[in-house]
């Protein structure tokens, strides 16, 4: 009897057979690409964790966007450093705060583009906190009217979504209640349901100066070590009505991914954050790793555990990547 009857390295033998029964597929569809607005003119500054992502002033981020756009990313998320902090956040929902004039700005000049916008208090507190503090208590429902409010705001600035990522109780669902009364009932929300406190966040509170002034996130982030807990919290903000639920970060719960993605279904969306991205940047820099193919590897991996959506700052390397890979030139 010969051995084995079946041997899978059949169907490996060939670059035609491998690309014929592959099981994920990564497309530019996908991509999200998250971006920084500061106040300002002609301003491009690099960020130095994140070799590559840049904190534009607006001219300089319609230029950028249009550059993204054109690559066929659909989609962007919008960020905003605002010009003073109080313990209240007011720029982030001031008709005139930094990311209602970036929408605006975006939405005019490249109409085509879906326009994502945080929805967060941190980068505008004065304590960092992505709520508002009483007592050095982080507050959930004062903060939950706030965060209301600076949705609104946005999409009153022409923001096609919205995206919670505070993580206080209820938010979603305030959200949704605060949009349908002022008449966006169509305009959707994609929820940062399962967001852990993360120290692969460290990068970013440098490019938002988000970091908070006294604690840490713990308190309403989610502890890494649970899942379960991952999944109420993803059961309630579909029942508050989110339409996109998210896992944050992505590379190092794809356990969670997969998980959302079995129990809930619904469109799932994974970000992958910045020190993701700074850990494969600096090892390719150093030329550690080979830093193209653990790009694709790495956002491979991220849609084969389940996530439709990858919010990654990476997001015009791999469209670049992927267009090469349509040629048959490369990877
Ligand atoms: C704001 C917010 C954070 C990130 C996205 N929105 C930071 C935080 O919670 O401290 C992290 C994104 C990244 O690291 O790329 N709440």
């Amino acid at each position: 009897m010969p051995y084995p009857i079946y041997r899978p390295r059949r169907l490996r033998e060939s670059p035609l057979l491998r690309r014929m029964v592959r099981e994920t597929t990564l497309g530019v569809d996908d991509l999200i690409y998250p971006v920084f607005a500061v106040h300002g003119r002609g301003v491009r500054e690099p960020i130095a964790p994140m070799p590559g992502v840049f904190r534009f002033s607006i001219d300089e981020l319609v230029k950028e966007i249009k550059d993204a756009a054109g690559m066929g990313i659909p989609a962007i998320l919008l960020f905003g450093v605002p010009a003073s902090k109080d313990p209240r956040g007011s720029e982030a929902y001031a008709d005139d705060g930094i990311v209602q004039q970036a929408v605006r700005a975006v939405k005019e000049r490249i109409p085509d583009l879906l326009v994502i916008t945080d929805v967060c208090l941190c980068q505008y507190t004065s304590h960092g906190h992505c709520g508002v503090v009483e007592e050095g208590r982080i507050k959930n429902d004062p903060s939950v009217d706030l965060l209301a409010r600076v949705a609104l705001s946005q999409v009153e600035a022409g923001a096609d979504m919205v995206a919670p990522s505070d993580m206080m109780d209820g938010r979603v669902g305030a959200i949704r209640e605060a949009l349908d009364e002022a008449g966006y009932q169509e305009t959707p929300i994609m929820a940062y349901s399962a967001k852990y406190a993360s120290s692969f966040y460290g990068p970013f509170r440098e490019a938002a100066e988000s970091a908070p002034q006294f604690g840490d996130r713990r308190s309403y982030q989610l502890d890494p070590a649970n899942a379960l807990e991952a999944l109420r919290e993803v059961g309630l903000d579909v029942d508050e009505g989110a339409d996109i639920v998210m896992v944050k970060p992505a590379l190092p719960y794809l356990d969670v991914i997969a998980r959302v993605k079995q129990e809930f279904g619904l469109p799932l969306a994974a970000y992958s954050v910045s020190g993701e991205y700074a850990m494969i940047r600096a090892a390719g820099r150093l030329g550690w790793l080979d830093e193209e193919r653990v790009v694709m590897e790495s956002l491979t991996a991220i849609r084969r555990a389940g996530a439709d959506l990858i919010i990654t700052y990476l997001a015009k390397e791999a469209a670049r990547l992927l267009e090469r890979q349509r040629f048959g030139t490369g990877l």
